[in-house]
């Protein structure tokens, strides 16, 4: 017997995350490997904060179910974290608590589109989104962006496509770019979107890892916008499990009945700590100090090898580079890299099907030790 499974199953593994298994058993295995895969902190929470879990966990050794958009007082916090950090007045019932960004997109997604729908991504981009489309049956366009447009779209971009579509998703500070949109480029985005009709989904999931200038929100621009955050990055909580979505007014119910039925209630004690993760603030800028030290550590080095296209990096933790003048076989490139030098990245084509057979992702979010070991093996490997 053959019972069938479904078309909308069908998607593209998650190669960095087939990496990061490959490596994992490569180390247990016991050998010597350098990763530079990994999209998340080397860092776990400040530690005040995991004795507050220790603390919660005696205190309330039941840890039932929470409301299925969160807890009141964290859904509060992040309403006066919106005050303090943009200057942005949100409405705390604008705000959905979720099992990280990543459950966040997919009830997010099914309140505001249907099976159908069309939904414009940037590309290079970050490979779950076209895969969660996917498995929603939501259609998919592709507008690539150029290093020259740092990677990012602007409203005249949006326009010159001459695509039709129903929503858009941004990411900024992108992955695997590092790319930021500037308050000027955003605003437009948001306008465009407003006056074509398109629900702008807006990935802020890397806000407070920035370099130079912080990320603004386009809760600045439009009310209309479907937000994600997630306590994975700068909060550094990431298998803890939670993030946030900022819903338009009009989602609110939608999502709230959705979670209900679908999520039932995010993680507890994930809520409890990342209440008490936002007032370690300065704790966590110490991370994004040495985030940038290794940024500025490969900035320097990676060119000296031949590996000189590097994308703008203003935030998150990644480099994308352009590395044509190295392989046209990305994929191939970092199997040999892992094999020889073993140095692990990640190959191009997970975040652009058509273009990344020529680039290369590398991540900075582990240690410096890591980061100059890597760049002499590759000295080495490249020589
Ligand atoms: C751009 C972007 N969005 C969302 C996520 C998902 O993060 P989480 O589900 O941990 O919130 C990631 C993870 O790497 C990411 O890079």
């Amino acid at each position: 017997m053959s019972l069938k499974l479904s078309h909308r199953s069908q998607v593209e593994p998650f190669r960095a995350l087939a990496i990061l298994n490959e490596v994992a058993q490569r180390r247990a295995a016991g050998e010597n490997i350098i990763s530079l895969a990994p999209g998340q902190p080397c860092f776990g929470a400040p530690a005040p904060v995991l004795e507050k879990a220790r603390q919660c966990i005696t205190d309330d050794p039941i840890q039932g179910y929470t409301a299925a958009i969160g807890m009141l007082p964290l859904r509060e916090r992040i309403a006066r974290h919106y005050a303090d950090q943009y200057g942005a007045q949100i409405n705390y019932e604008r705000i959905a608590i979720t099992t990280a960004s990543s459950a966040g997109f997919v009830i997010g997604l099914m309140s505001a589109f249907e099976a159908g729908d069309t939904i414009a991504l940037t590309t290079p981009t970050y490979p779950a989104y076209k895969n969660i489309l996917h498995a929603l049956d939501i259609n998919i366009v592709e507008i690539p962006t150029r290093a020259e447009h740092n990677y990012q779209p602007t409203a005249e971009l949006l326009e010159q496509s001459g695509l039709k579509f129903d929503g858009l998703i941004i990411t900024n500070p992108a992955n695997p770019t590092g790319a930021m949109i500037g308050e000027g480029t955003l605003k437009n985005i948001c306008g465009w979107c407003d006056n074509h009709d398109v629900r702008l989904i807006s990935d802020e999931a890397y806000h407070g890892i920035t370099y130079e200038e912080p990320a603004q929100t386009v809760l600045k621009f439009t009310d209309n916008a479907l937000v994600l955050n997630t306590f994975s990055k700068y909060f550094a909580l990431t298998g803890w499990r939670l993030g946030w979505a900022v819903l338009p007014e009009n989602m609110i119910a939608r999502v709230t009945a959705l979670a209900e039925n679908l999520m039932v209630s995010p993680p507890t004690l994930s809520q409890h700590i990342a209440l008490e993760v936002m007032d370690h603030t300065s704790a966590l800028d110490k991370y994004v100090a040495h985030y940038k030290k290794n940024r500025d550590i490969l900035r320097e080095r990676l060119p000296q090898i031949g590996l000189n296209n590097l994308s703008s990096a203003q935030g998150a933790f990644y480099f994308y580079i352009d590395a044509h003048n190295l392989t046209n076989n990305s994929e191939e490139f970092c199997r040999r890299m892992l094999d020889e030098a073993r140095v692990a990245i990640t190959p191009g084509n997970d975040f652009d099907s058509a273009r990344g057979k020529t680039t290369l992702r590398i991540s900075y979010a582990g240690s410096q030790a890591d980061m100059i070991e890597a760049c002499d093996r590759l000295t080495r490997w490249l020589a």
